[in-house]
């Protein structure tokens, strides 16, 4: 007999404050038969830990994969991570079970979720449900408009080489700088160099209980941050113009 195979469904959790899990993910984490997740080398799960409370208020105890990342910059070990996962992942799904696996923030935007994707797409129906990205809680947070009228607006990432960084500075009104962590010394000499320090905020685990906002970037320690922050820049005179 042929079985039908199950789905696999990118759910995004938003950003770290639980209430910004939409209601689709609330239902598909409350009703998963297997939910999977990336662990860092203790085992903890960011994503997973914001999606507790729906975890929890299952009505039986879904199967989990954990799928360790070392966080290294090496690529190698990585795809690695992740061809064992998918490999996990594909035998739940050749049985009919649908895998949820649970993204931080969105699942397409600078997402794990996209890395397994492309190693199950070809095999398996695969479906997402959107997050709430950290630019937008990063926004939020600040009441802070990213955008208005012509401004442009770019995502760039501590991972660009200087010149990649101080061009975008040049060019756009408005900027995010992921994976700030590593970077974050560079960015501030960067930022001052493009006469943009007084337009950027940083910010750090948004919506997590140790979340920490820093307005006046030059107070930072020219010291390396943590994974989870970014850097906001845009223009103070926004609204006028
Ligand atoms: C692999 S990306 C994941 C992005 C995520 N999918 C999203 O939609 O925001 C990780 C980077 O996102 C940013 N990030 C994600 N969540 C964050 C949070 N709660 N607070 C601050 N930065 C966050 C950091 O720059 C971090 O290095």
């Amino acid at each position: 007999m042929n079985v039908v195979k199950g789905r696999f469904i990118g759910v995004g959790v938003g950003p770290g404050d639980p209430e910004l899990l939409t209601v689709k993910a609330w239902r598909l984490i409350q009703s998963a038969d297997v939910l999977s997740f990336l662990t860092n080398e203790r085992g903890d799960s960011q994503a997973r830990s914001i999606a507790i409370d729906a975890i929890d208020a299952a009505t039986s105890l879904p199967k989990e994969i954990p799928i360790y990342m070392p966080m290294l910059n090496e690529r190698s070990l990585a795809n690695k991570a992740y061809d064992k996962g998918a490999e996990r992942i594909a035998k739940k799904l050749e049985k009919g079970l649908d895998v949820i696996f649970l993204c931080e923030g969105d699942p397409l935007f600078y997402g794990s979720f996209s890395y397994l994707l492309e190693r199950l797409e070809d095999s398996f129906e695969c479906q997402v449900v959107p997050g709430i990205t950290s630019v937008n809680a990063a926004a939020a947070t600040l009441v802070q408009p990213l955008t208005m009228l012509k401004e442009s607006f770019a995502v760039i990432n501590g991972r660009h080489s200087d010149e990649q960084i101080l061009a975008a500075l040049a060019q756009h009104d408005s900027l995010v700088i992921m994976k700030a962590g590593q970077a974050r010394s560079r960015i501030l000499t960067l930022l001052e160099q493009a006469g943009r320090t007084a337009d950027a905020q940083y910010l750090e685990y948004i919506g997590r209980d140790n979340q920490q906002v820093v307005a006046d970037v030059t107070e930072l320690d020219l010291d390396h941050g943590p994974y989870f922050s970014l850097f906001v820049i845009a223009p103070h005179d926004h609204r006028q113009r």
